[in-house]
Parts: structure tokens; sequence; C-alpha cells
């Protein structure tokens, strides 16, 4: 059977969106901004995000998935679902789940680029640093962990845990 452990607390996970959001409203100075959420994993931290902001913000969804089965990204991505609107001469922030290697995100923001975007940015709940094989710039980041398969608050394996509210580790 597998086990969960809990490795951060939902009301963790709360303060530290708000602290990312006050960041961006600097940032960002009330200019409108598309928040591109990657499909599904981000769908739950982009719904947190996006209400903690105050700065004007459209909400538009990509959907990926990434070839092959498992605990690990092969890098090979396939769209499943594109932008429906144009980014051009728009700030556009990429809002992902978790930064493992960093070869969906380097996929994504090739693909993103290409849009023609005024500014292009990236925020990410998690980030697995010593994981990385593609160098990627990270703009926000919710919290760095160690090397563990994680779940919970969008994240799945296999489809499921998605809807726990705190991040757990998962242990086979
Ligand atoms: P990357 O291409 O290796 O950076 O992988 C990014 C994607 O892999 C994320 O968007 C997740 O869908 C998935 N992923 C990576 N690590 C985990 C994890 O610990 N739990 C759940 N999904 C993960």
């Amino acid at each position: 059977m597998p086990s969960l452990e809990i490795l951060i607390p939902a009301q963790q996970i709360q303060t530290r969106i708000e602290a990312m959001a006050a960041e961006m409203d600097r940032d960002y100075a009330g200019e409108p901004v598309y928040l591109i959420g990657v499909l599904k994993g981000a769908f739950i931290f982009m719904a947190d995000l996006a209400r903690a902001m105050k700065t004007p913000t459209r909400l538009e969804f990509i959907g990926i998935s990434s070839y092959g089965a498992g605990t690990t990204s092969s890098g090979e991505v396939r769209v499943t679902k594109d932008l429906d609107v144009t980014v051009e001469g728009r700030h556009v922030v990429l809002v992902e789940d978790i930064v493992d290697t960093g070869l969906t995100l380097a996929y994504l923001m090739k693909l993103v680029e290409q849009r023609k975007p005024a500014t292009l940015r990236v925020a990410t709940l998690l980030d697995k640093p010593s994981r990385r094989v593609r160098p990627v710039k990270v703009n926000y980041t919710g919290f760095q962990i160690p090397d563990k398969f994680v779940v919970g608050y969008g994240l799945d394996y296999a489809e499921d845990y998605r809807n726990l509210r705190d991040v757990c580790v998962l242990e086979e």
C-alpha cells in the first residue's frame, strides 16, 4: 500500500501564495497579465494565485501530456489543448505546479515565446532544483523541495490524489 506523508501543509501553501501574489503585484504594478496554467497539475495553484493577486488577470490554460508513463519526465511533450487567445504584446506568466528536470517548461516557454508576448515569466508552486537537466529561469517559486515524488494540491500519481489539500510525499 502506498503511504502519504504531509510535506507542505495547506495553511503553509496559502501563506506562501499570498506572498508570491504580493510580489507579482509589485512587479506588474497594475499592468494586466495573462496567467497561463499548465493543465492539469497547475489548476488549483492557479485558482489560488489568481485570487490572491490584485493585478488584473486573464486566465488561460494550455494542456500537455508527456509521452510515456511513470514518474519521470521524458521531455517529449504533446500539446493536447493549445491557447485559445493571442498573447502577442501581452505580459504572460506561465503557471506550473512543479519544475523537475525542466524539460517540460523549456518546451512550453519556446512554444509561448513564438506567440511574441511582451514579457514572459514563470511561476511555479514547487521546484526540485536537484533534478534539473535543462536550465530554466523561474521567476516566482513557492517552495524548493527535495527529490521526492509528491502529490496533492493539483499534483497526481496516475491521476489520483490531485484533490488533497496538502502537498504530500508518496511512498510505495
Ligand atoms: P519536468 O519536465 O521533469 O520538469 O516535469 C514537469 C512535470 O512532471 C510536472 O508538470 C508534473 O506533471 C510532473 N512531475 C514532476 N515531478 C512530479 C512529482 O513529484 N509529482 C507529480 N508530478 C510530477
